[in-house]
């Protein structure tokens, strides 16, 4: 029986948000549209099976098929990146996150990463977070003239703390990350450099972001953003010995049995990222990301640290228009049929809640086929919207013209 006649309400709704998807822009930076072969692999007998273990030394039999999947996965995974070892079975970023943590530190031991008001992860020492919980954050800055990384502070932070593990990567940095430099500074004090790629690996795989090899110790990414898979996570390494501790504390550390339908559409993902319209794709997507820059500077709006470097942007509403708030701006321009997510600007008086900016990123519109100068239009249904963020009727005409232009570029098929 299929899904419409086994579950109508369930059914429905899904059906539903495949339109709301298919008729409306995608800017969250940390989205993106996936093919369907991806999403095929992802809806497959293999979520029946229990494959705890790793190839060849499962707990369970019967698991012939998924040590293959997993070793297509890894071998594309290693390959992608140019390194010697890839765990493809975190769950999500976070679980990468703590499994990377657990190879590296023991509890209690101190970390030095940006907090998550300054573009960081929770994962990388958020209070409520496991990372904070059972390990010891401290934080380096932004540079508040340039609002770039401060490597001064990296480095002051880092003979300050002498942490085990130091951390660059961040969700709303939008720009390029000097790998090397946290190397220089890591060394300094003895410390593992991790890098979080989640929202750069596409650039990265398709050569449009410096690659955080041969100078992280580990490396840990989602493979759902950039990398165009499925949620997921992914810890890389080139050190034989970390990676050993790193399968260990995926599982049995903080995992029991892997998510194999996911590992064979991330094994597809990869596959995906190792052809050459991958590096195209990568490319445009910064291309793209540069054209909203420019048109929304052009219309007022100030970008943090100036501009872009890579996929996304954080735009300081004030600039356009003092009273305007990122929560207000979220809201507005989802009424337009624009999806965002509210940001806070670097030292932003305004509370988590409601904050003074928006991110935008242009992975997922990218995948649709969106060009530069389809990113012209795009930054001015945006100044519309929130021209008229209190005009019901300009934003219901907004959102019928954007319904109109996404219909020009179709989801992957
Ligand atoms: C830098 C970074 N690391 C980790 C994660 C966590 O990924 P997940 O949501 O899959 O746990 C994110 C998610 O946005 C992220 O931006």
């Amino acid at each position: 029986m299929n899904i419409a006649e086994a579950d109508p309400q369930i059914s429905d709704l899904i059906r539903q948000e495949e339109k709301r998807q298919a008729t409306t822009l995608e800017l969250i930076a940390s989205e993106n549209h996936v093919s369907k072969a991806v999403m095929e692999a992802a809806g497959t007998c293999l979520t029946n099976k229990y494959a705890e273990g790793y190839p060849g030394a499962r707990y369970y039999g019967g698991c012939g098929f998924y040590d293959q999947i997993e070793n297509l996965a890894i071998e594309r995974a290693k390959k992608l990146f140019g390194c010697n070892f890839a765990n493809v079975q975190p769950h999500s970023g976070a679980n990468a996150n703590l499994a990377a943590f657990m190879a590296m530190m023991n509890p209690g031991d101190p970390f030095v990463a940006i907090n998550l008001a300054s573009g960081g992860h929770l994962t990388h020492g958020m209070k409520l977070n496991a990372s904070a919980i059972f390990y010891k954050p401290d934080f380096y800055e932004l540079d508040p003239k340039t609002e770039q990384i401060d490597f001064d502070s990296v480095r002051r932070k880092a003979h300050e703390v002498k942490p085990k593990a130091l951390l660059c990567g961040y969700s709303a940095y939008p720009r390029t990350i000097d790998f090397k430099k946290f190397r220089e500074i890591a060394d300094e004090v003895g410390a593992y450099l991790m890098a979080d790629v989640a929202h750069i690996a596409g650039l990265i795989v398709g050569g449009a972001h410096p690659s955080p090899f041969p100078h992280a110790h580990v490396v840990t990414t989602t493979t759902h953003k950039t990398l165009r898979g499925p949620r997921g996570g992914l810890i890389l390494t080139n050190d034989e010995e970390m990676a050993k501790k790193i399968n260990q504390k995926v599982f049995p550390g903080t995992q029991g049995g892997p998510l194999m339908h996911i590992i064979a559409a991330k094994a597809v993902a990869f596959g995906e990222d190792l052809k050459p319209e991958f590096k195209t794709y990568a490319a445009q997507i910064v291309k793209n990301a540069k054209a909203l820059a420019g048109a929304l500077q052009r219309k007022g709006y100030r970008l943090q640290s100036g501009g872009t470097d890579n996929h996304l942007m954080l735009v300081d509403l004030r600039a356009r228009n003092e009273h305007f708030t990122g929560a207000d701006a979220e809201k507005a321009l989802e009424a337009a049929g624009i999806i965002c997510n509210k940001n806070a600007i670097l030292n932003d008086p305004r509370p988590p809640k409601v904050t003074s900016g928006v991110r935008l990123g242009t992975p997922a519109v990218t995948t649709r086929g969106l060009k530069e100068a389809d990113l012209e239009m795009v930054a001015e249904f945006i100044d519309r919207a929130l021209l008229g963020k209190d005009d019901a009727s300009a934003l219901a005409k907004v959102r019928g013209e954007v319904a109109e232009f996404c219909g020009k570029f179709p989801m992957p098929h």
